[in-house]
């Protein structure tokens, strides 16, 4: 675990991915404080509003807000601000906004007295290389993830979101002090849902992730709690065999 990032080490991130704000908050209230940190994306967002954002860290959770903002830079370091003072743990942008738009985000956040973790998403896992060359980018999503990871870190934001694999790559580039950021967990038994490339927690951490994202198997699980302590019971173990 890259150090100084934080105090608190939970790695895992659940995704609270509900229509209603009842619903994201009864497993919020079932949660034990301080068991992982919580992801509140558009859907929610845009459903309950900021005010979820502070009944979850008054419930004692770290929360990513997961907005991906992409827009001209003045905008961005308006919302960058905006969220920044909802006290959100981590926020993120489109690396695909550009150098101007990515620094714009992080000297707004720059004035905040806490301010939080900027992390860029470099290429949806719904594109592929067709779909990308159709937007006019060709060379591969590879190549291109590489590309927007190098723009991101260079523009100063603390790390990127990115599927396992390309963590192993882009730990490899760039060593240990970006923030990686992957979706796409699955731990052994549970359902692939749509994601098409998913990777065991274990594995995950082995390819250099430092905080896993995992929504369906712990949200529509049976007993919620008892999937994430299981979860984090993988984390723990993995986290001990890799002196992470
Ligand atoms: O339910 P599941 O574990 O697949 O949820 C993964 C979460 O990560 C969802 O909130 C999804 O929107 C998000 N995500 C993703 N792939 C990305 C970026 C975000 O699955 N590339």
């Amino acid at each position: 675990m890259n150090a100084g990032r934080d105090n608190d080490d939970s790695r895992l991130i659940v995704a609270l991915d509900y229509p209603r704000q009842e619903d994201a908050l009864a497993l919020v209230r079932a949660l034990p404080p301080g068991c992982c940190r919580l992801k509140i994306g558009k859907e929610l967002f845009c459903a309950a509003g900021p005010e979820l954002v502070t009944q979850c860290r008054d419930a004692g959770f770290d929360v990513f807000l997961d907005l991906k903002f992409h827009d001209i830079p003045n905008t961005v370091a308006g919302a960058c601000r905006a969220v920044g003072r909802l006290g959100a743990w981590m926020i993120n942008v489109h690396a695909s906004g550009g150098r101007h738009m990515l620094e714009a985000a992080r000297e707004a956040l720059a004035g905040l007295p806490a301010p939080p973790l900027l992390t860029a998403v470099t290429v949806l896992t719904s594109h592929d290389a067709p779909s990308l060359a159709e937007v006019g980018v060709t060379g591969g999503v590879e190549q291109q993830v590489e590309r927007l990871a190098t723009l991101a870190l260079s523009a100063g934001l603390d790390g990127v979101v990115c599927s396992a694999r390309e963590a192993a790559r882009l730990r490899g580039r760039f060593g240990r002090q970006p923030v990686l950021v992957t979706p796409g967990i699955r731990p052994a038994g549970s359902s692939d849902d749509d994601q098409s490339r998913t990777v065991s927690p274990g594995a995950a951490l082995a390819m250099g992730v430092d905080y896993l994202v995992i929504g369906r198997p712990i949200t529509r699980a049976k007993d919620p709690v008892a999937a994430l302590m299981a979860v984090q019971d993988e984390v723990n173990r993995t986290g001990e065999n890799l002196r992470l």
